[in-house]
């Protein structure tokens, strides 16, 4: 069975192939929904789209085995590259095109590590671009 590593949270869990990774996290007690940098955690923890991929914010990044998740649909592309009615997740997305992913799109196929709460840069470069 595949093996998902939280990295943040140092937890490491074993799925049968072809869960989803957002009700993986769910079952290992892993937060995805980290608002803005943090920022209303704990209620985004309950007002989300539940997985419908409509609020993007199971943003995670893939730092390990990308091959191992379905690719990316048209859902999930556009949900990161158009702004509105939420910006986060395209802010979010900038610098990241390699390694975002939202949660409740993933399939898991094989080993995975995952970062979860990935930061926007308000500040950076990469903010304006
Ligand atoms: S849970 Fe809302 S987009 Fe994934």
């Amino acid at each position: 069975m595949p093996v998902i590593k939280f990295t943040k949270e140092q937890k490491e869990i074993e799925v049968p192939e072809g869960s989803d990774l957002r009700s993986a996290a769910i079952k290992a007690g892993v937060n995805l929904y980290a608002g803005l940098n943090g920022f209303g955690a704990g209620l985004n923890k309950y007002l989300n789209c539940h997985g419908l991929g409509q609020c993007g914010m199971c943003r995670v990044k893939i730092t390990k085995g990308m091959e191992n998740i379905t690719p990316m649909g048209m859902m999930e592309k556009a949900k990161f590259k158009v702004p509105i009615p939420d910006p986060l997740p395209a802010l979010a997305y900038i610098g990241n095109e390699e390694t975002m992913r939202l949660a409740c799109y993933c399939k898991i196929q094989g080993d995975v590590e995952v970062e979860t709460w990935p930061e926007i840069d308000l500040y950076g470069e990469n903010f304006f671009s």
